[in-house]
């Protein structure tokens, strides 16, 4: 069997197209223009190309963008009031503070400082607590963009067994809660868990998100199974650097029924849904109605 390739480049233009079409909408009927403001402490190189992209497709959107840059030695004081100034802001919809923070910084007590209808990452408590009672809640992308392809390419997942290797909060746990949300029986694996393996081969589903390179072989996926691989990683191969998943995708992809490449799978749905969340927070602020199929 070959794998079916889900393509998230492209389902992420559609994402995008029925955002910016919601937008239109919402700044000839209402007069209201969706923002976002992203904060980003210091100068690591891959949180700039993540801010500066964000930035590029918040705009191509009809959205307005806020950028924050600050410098590395950002006192903790100085971030919350600019967080607390933001959550004040009616022009502002979205708020992300890019992680990771330089250590000096509490990242718990900044992203819980976040007005939790503007946490468009969803990683506030309230948030993270609104989504494991099943209630309406702010749902991480990377997750949320997940479900997405899941749910564009079975339609229900009902009863289906759904392995999650990794438990983070930003991916693992989250995800967890989704599947669970969609009827999945799930199971959470980590880097402890015994023969992994054999419990990835129980799954009709299989979501890798550990950050450890091509570690899932094609051996451990049940035939026909659909894998999403969450992983980005960065290695030499051959005197060059290329980006390869935590799944080893030649081998995954000719066992399994369909599978997410890297690059090009569930990347470029995470910034979607990030455009998506920011809609929806921009939606419920002013009681209008929300873009359907666009949230969990
Ligand atoms: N750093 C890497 N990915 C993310 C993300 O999705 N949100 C935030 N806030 N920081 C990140």
């Amino acid at each position: 069997m070959t794998a079916h390739v889900i393509d998230g480049k492209a389902f992420a233009a559609t994402v995008r197209a029925k955002v910016a079409a919601h937008v239109t909408r919402l700044r000839e009927e209402n007069g209201i223009v969706p923002g976002l403001a992203v904060v980003l402490v210091g100068e690591d190189p891959a949180s700039q190309v993540y801010v500066r992209s964000k930035g590029k497709m918040t705009v191509e959107v009809g959205m307005a963008s806020f950028e924050h840059k600050l410098p590395v030695d950002t006192t903790e004081a100085d971030l919350l009031a600019i967080v607390r100034r933001l959550n004040a802001d009616p022009k502002i919809h979205g708020i992300l503070v890019q992680l990771p923070l330089p250590p000096h910084l509490d990242s718990d007590l900044v992203i819980n400082t976040i007005d939790p209808a503007k946490d468009v990452d969803g990683f506030h408590i309230s948030n993270v607590g609104l989504l494991g009672t099943g209630q309406k809640a702010m749902v991480p992308c990377t997750p949320l963009g997940s479900l997405m392809m899941l749910r564009d390419y079975h339609g229900s997942l009902s009863g289906m067994n759904a392995v999650v290797i990794g438990r983070s909060n930003i991916v693992g746990k989250p995800m967890a809660q989704l599947l669970l949300g969609d009827s999945c029986t799930v199971t959470i694996a980590h880097s402890r868990t015994r023969d992994l393996s054999a419990v990835v081969q129980q799954a009709d589903i299989v979501v890798a998100a550990v950050g450890r390179p091509e570690m899932v072989v094609g051996d451990w996926i049940k035939p026909g199974a659909t894998v999403i691989d969450v992983g980005i990683n960065r290695i030499e191969r051959d005197g060059k650097t290329v980006l390869v998943g935590d799944c080893h995708y030649d081998s995954c992809a000719a066992v399994a029924g369909a599978i997410t490449p890297v690059p090009g799978g569930v990347g470029p749905m995470t910034i979607a849904c990030l455009l998506a969340n920011t809609l929806t927070a921009c939606c419920r602020t002013n009681g209008l109605v929300e873009p359907e199929g666009l949230t969990a």
